[in-house]
């Protein structure tokens, strides 16, 4: 069979524009075959584009030769049909569907292309294997479901490059092939034909070249930028990703924060028609850390996390009392009215789950009208079984999960529990979004293993003011000028007003055990670069991947990246990464062990 060409054929429609008040007039649509319904009589097809699905009618009493040809038709084949837009008979109409009043009846066809059977079914539920659906990701883009998060994210750009237009930011493009930013991931590198032996890396942001800009007095800038981190990977990590990315000159935090809190508020109204809560509330890094065991908490639910070292201190349960008297501390959730729901086996499920996280065991009492069920209420007398009930606000039926470890543990392991918990009971409504800065990190936190000190941030990050005495003498305590934007329990985005004077950059590197030497190989041309009359400037960047997914309602990033990687950081449509011919590697000067 032989395809038909176009010729002088142009679409007049898309395929979910047609409607009841465009009754009796022609139309040419073009698409997919969704499906088809051959009744021998009547062939009816639903025709698929990009914006919907029209419903067409091949009727051997009004076009016999047309219905003659459809006979062959396919799911998938790429077809023109000419035809006139009728009602659907009455009771016939299909409300699920845009276009569900009327129905093509067609008088022309062109088929312009047929397919291979596809490997899975476009229209459907998703049923491949997701290695079957990102080895054919062009056929699963065209499910018109998918299609929709790539328009959203589109308009979504769209947005965000209006509302910094409007305040006179500029957006500027900055290098892929450079010199390895610090932003904690491992680089990726990219030989050097030119000068064998050496590297570019790609970069795991912009953040020196947009500092440099603020050197170079841009003032404002902004760039939607790809950015490469080699990290192990999850539902929100990807290899590559897009920032967001913004900085800007004469500015303090709250400068800043109000440009991405705006830029923002507008993103949710224009796109989904949702105001976000005025103004976004902000907590420090500590009490987050104090109530959700967590720098990212999802505040969507309570479960908050309480204190009872002080009341356990000196009780006779051996894990409590010598867990406080070295230096630790002990802390729980309050699970309201579901001790019921909880058996021992679920419990237990719990306790191996806090333990993932470090946790050395859960403790757990259960309030009743009576005694405490608990294996620990032996261990407290009524004073202490009193205070911790005041402290958790307990009432019968509740069930009160307690940890004692360091400080970091227990609030690792309840964080992550009072998530799991939220999970199990369905706390957590899908639409609701609840946005909060976290502010004021550390600036610095204790690498064990490597004795030394790191930047929580990144090294350009600036210490808060009032901070600045400690540098020397408490440096774990001294608090960053740096804030993290979250959004249902998700780092959305970060950043931080940087350091602009080269004698507090130095010291800070110091600091962090690099050396003046590393210093100068390293980011020598920023250290330069701030002598020569460096503005006060900050900024910050969005994970632009993770808002659009959490915008679509999508799991993982995966599915508002056109082409995504796997969790192997591999892409099983093109196979990369792959081997390369030896005289390739020969020019690079290179050779595989
Ligand atoms: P940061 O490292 O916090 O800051 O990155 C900013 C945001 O980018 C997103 N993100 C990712 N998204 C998908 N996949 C990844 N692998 C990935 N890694 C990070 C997160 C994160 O909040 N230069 C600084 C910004 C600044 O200080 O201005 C920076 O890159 O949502
Ligand atoms: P044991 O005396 O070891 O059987 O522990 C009694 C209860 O205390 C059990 O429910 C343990 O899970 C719990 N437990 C043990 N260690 C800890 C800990 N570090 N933090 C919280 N609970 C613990």
């Amino acid at each position: 069979m032989n395809i038909d060409t176009l010729n002088d054929w142009k679409r007049s429609h898309d395929c979910g524009g047609l409607r009841a008040e465009d009754e009796g007039k022609e139309a040419l649509l073009m698409g997919w075959v969704n499906s088809r319904r051959d009744l021998g009589n009547l062939i009816f097809i639903d025709l698929r584009d990009r914006d919907g699905i029209t419903q067409i009618v091949f009727d051997p009493q009004k076009e016999s030769k047309c219905h003659e040809k459809a006979h062959i038709l396919r799911n998938e084949w790429v077809i023109a049909v000419k035809g006139k837009v009728v009602r659907r008979l009455n009771g016939q109409e299909n409300k699920n569907m845009a276009t569900g009043d009327i129905e093509l009846i067609a008088t022309e066809l062109k088929i312009l292309n047929k397919t291979e059977v596809p490997p899975f079914q476009i229209d459907g539920a998703v049923d491949a294997s997701e290695t079957l659906r990102l080895k054919y990701r062009y056929l699963e883009l065209r499910r018109p479901k998918i299609f929709q998060n790539f328009k959203r994210r589109h308009l979504m750009a769209v947005s965000i490059r209006d509302y910094l237009n409007e305040r006179g930011f500029l957006e500027v493009e900055t290098p892929i092939l450079t010199k390895s930013t610090p932003e904690g991931a491992r680089d990726y590198l990219v030989p050097s034909r030119v000068n064998k032996g050496t590297f570019f890396a790609l970069p795991q942001s912009p953040q020196l070249f947009k500092q440099l800009l603020m050197v170079a007095g841009f003032e404002k800038y902004y760039q939607i930028v790809r950015c490469f981190r080699d990290e192990d990977l999850r539902a929100d990590r990807q290899p590559e990703f897009t920032q967001v990315d913004l900085e800007m000159s004469f500015v303090n935090e709250d400068d800043v924060m109000d440009i991405f809190e705006g830029m923002v508020r507008r993103l949710f109204k224009e796109i989904l028609d949702v105001d976000i809560v005025n103004p976004v509330p902000r907590i420090e890094y500590i009490e987050a850390m104090d109530r959700y065991g967590s720098d990212k908490p999802d505040t969507r639910f309570g479960l908050e996390l309480k204190n009872i070292s002080d009341i356990v201190s000196g009780c006779e349960f051996k894990v409590f009392k010598e867990t406080v008297g070295n230096g630790g501390i002990v802390k729980g959730i309050n699970v309201k009215g579901a001790a019921n729901n909880f058996s021992r086996k679920i419990i237990d499920e719990l306790a191996a789950y806090a333990a993932e996280f470090g946790a050395k065991g859960l403790a757990w009492i259960k309030i009743t009208d009576g005694p405490w069920q608990s294996p620990i209420a032996k261990f407290l007398n009524e004073n202490e079984q009193k205070s911790i009930e005041k402290v958790f606000d307990a009432a019968p039926n509740d069930l009160i999960l307690l940890v004692a470890d360091k400080q970091k543990i227990v609030n690792q392991a309840l964080g992550a529990l009072r998530l799991n918990i939220a999970a199990r009971l369905e706390l957590v409504a899908k639409d609701n979004y609840s946005f909060l800065w976290v502010t004021k990190f550390p600036l610095m936190e204790y690498n064990e293993e490597e004795g030394r000190f790191q930047a929580m941030h990144h090294p350009f990050t600036s210490p808060l003011i009032e901070d600045m005495p400690m540098l020397d003498s408490n440096t774990g305590k001294v608090r960053a000028r740096a804030y993290d934007l979250i959004l249902n329990g998700v780092e959305i985005g970060g950043g931080s007003i940087r350091i602009h004077d080269t004698m507090m950059q130095e010291r800070i590197f110091n600091l962090l055990g690099i050396s003046k030497e590393e210093a100068d190989i390293k980011f020598g041309f920023l250290l330069e670069a701030l002598k020569y009359g460096a503005p006060p400037h900050g900024g910050m960047a969005i994970g632009f991947d993770r808002l659009a997914a959490i915008m679509s309602g999508a799991d993982s990033i995966r599915e508002v990246i056109a082409f995504p990687k796997t969790s192997s950081a591999s892409c099983l449509m093109t196979n990369a990464p792959s081997s390369v011919d030896e005289a390739q590697l020969k020019e690079l000067g290179l050779s595989i062990r």
